[in-house]
């Protein structure tokens, strides 16, 4: 990047996120419920990388004050992760006293550390007795979350000042019910906007109970409430087509503009309704939804990065299970790919998305809730005492994102901080340990193990001084 600017405000923080379900492990203390990764990794351990399951995290739920002090030392003042559902509440959607003692010690410790915790309530891990009633789809099930919500705020609301309702509420309509990729496996693009709608109306709930608790002191009155989502800024092909530019707008509307909207103005955006109507795909909406999404603006907002969508019109209307399409990948011969993962490196991408947010949604404040790399031969260069050097790439990839971000404050971005992926090394879902995001190391072999990987003086010093210079 050209003339960039190497220092970050001083009030921007710093920090790492991660989720309960990839880290706590202990999948069975405290009368933890089973929940849909417990689930899948039961019914078939082969789908996961290396026959690693949801079972075991990344131990943190062991380890989380010898953690907390590796933040620390790391020069990061915050954390994120979640509160998993199925800890917390029992099979009656009662607290489990046991889990809730889990989450006091553990955010105690994290504020003996002097690291912040940020308080998110759900990661893609419903409780299975609840997906097995219809999960999203379900009424019962959506008032069974702002039960869960309510219940959390109640009992950390004098603990926790940043709280979010979800993490990249996209991800299961598209991974479970659209795409085929997670259990169980559907292929169904209208039932996947049903449960999009359902989380929307979840946590729009939850707003309206945080609202509620903290107008009666319940919450404590500095706390704020948000939403975390993975935004993709959209791109087509340079000299597109109206049809080229039809798929850029749906695709912004399903994935970004439903929830800025929802977000800031407590709606949905219209135009992306009246599309998916005519082509057949309506909502299970009901009398007094309006007034429940209504409830849903926030006070901030979290934005994970990890790549564009680029698209274009698509060349078919209708896909093979007979679902409307709206628009198909497009190859853009200038992309920088990150093998492993499969995903575009387009560090830019940060400062789109940030010039559209002050463009079209000047009065929120958001930071970056996540954004990093996952390399699966992380592994493969050691330096002479044995850390893992991966300074070649970690090092550029959070460095170019970090001055595109700058930039973005300096035209005036609401950007108030960064928090890196994983920073200690998690477990992702079906890819497990495959790629490994991490300044430390996980070493699986050796009882999970810490060790820094050669990138984290280089993050100390980001973190220390908030300067991006080459040092
Ligand atoms: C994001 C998820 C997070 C993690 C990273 C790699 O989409 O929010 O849980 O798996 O990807």
């Amino acid at each position: 990047m050209s003339s960039a600017n190497l220092t970050l405000p001083n009030d921007f923080f710093f920090g790492a996120a991660m989720s309960g379900p990839q880290t706590e492990g202990m999948y069975k203390a405290h009368g933890k419920l089973e929940n849909l990764w417990d689930t899948w990794s039961d019914l078939d351990i082969r789908a996961f990388y290396n026959r690693v399951g949801s079972y075991a995290g990344n131990d943190m739920g062991a380890r989380y004050a010898e953690d907390f002090a590796l933040l620390r030392d790391l020069g990061l003042s915050s954390f994120r992760t979640s509160i998993q559902w199925s800890r917390l509440l029992d099979v009656d959607g009662k607290l489990n006293v046991e889990g809730a003692a889990f989450y006091h010690d553990y955010f105690a410790a994290a504020r003996e550390a002097g690291i912040e915790v940020f308080v998110n309530l759900y990661h893609f891990d419903m409780p299975v007795y609840l997906f097995r009633r219809g999960g999203w789809e379900n009424r019962e099930v959506v008032e069974a979350y702002a039960n869960y919500a309510r219940t959390a705020f109640a009992e950390f609301g004098q603990e926790i000042e940043h709280w979010f309702t979800f993490n990249e509420p996209i991800v299961e309509p598209e991974q479970r019910y659209e795409h085929g990729n997670w259990y169980p496996f559907l292929h169904d693009f209208a039932q996947a906007r049903r449960v999009q709608y359902g989380i929307s109306l979840a946590h729009s709930l939850a707003v309206g109970a945080f609202r509620e608790l903290q107008a009666k002191g319940v919450v404590r009155a500095d706390a704020q409430i948000g939403l975390i989502n993975c935004f993709t800024p959209p791109y087509t092909r340079e000299d597109p087509t109206p049809a080229d530019l039809e798929a850029v707008r749906m695709t912004d509307g399903l994935g970004n503009r439903w929830w800025l909207d929802l977000v800031t103005k407590g709606r949905l955006p219209q135009d992306v309704l009246d599309t998916m109507a005519e082509r057949g795909v309506t909502l299970p909406v009901r009398a007094g939804d309006e007034a429940i999404l209504a409830q849903g603006k926030v006070d901030w907002l979290g934005f994970n990065y990890y790549q564009p969508a680029r698209v274009q019109a698509p060349s078919h209307d209708v896909d093979e299970w007979g679902n409307p399409v709206f628009s198909e990948r497009y190859v853009w011969p200038d992309a920088v790919m990150n093998k492993s993962r499969g995903w575009e490196i387009y560090p830019k991408g940060i400062y789109d998305f940030a010039m559209t947010m002050t463009r079209d949604y000047s009065d929120l404040d958001w930071f970056v809730s996540e954004n990093g790399i996952g390399i699966m031969e992380d592994k493969a260069v050691r330096t002479e005492d044995g850390r893992i050097d991966d300074t070649a790439y970690r090092i550029p990839f959070v460095r170019d994102h970090l001055q595109w971000i700058a930039k973005a404050i300096d035209e005036g971005a609401r950007c108030r901080g960064y928090h890196y992926w994983g920073v200690i090394d998690c477990w992702s879902w079906n890819n497990a340990y495959k790629n490994r995001y991490g300044f430390i190391e996980v070493d699986l072999s050796h009882n999970y193990e810490r060790r820094l990987k050669a990138s984290a003086e280089w993050l100390r010093h980001v973190a220390t001084t908030h300067c991006l210079d080459e040092a």
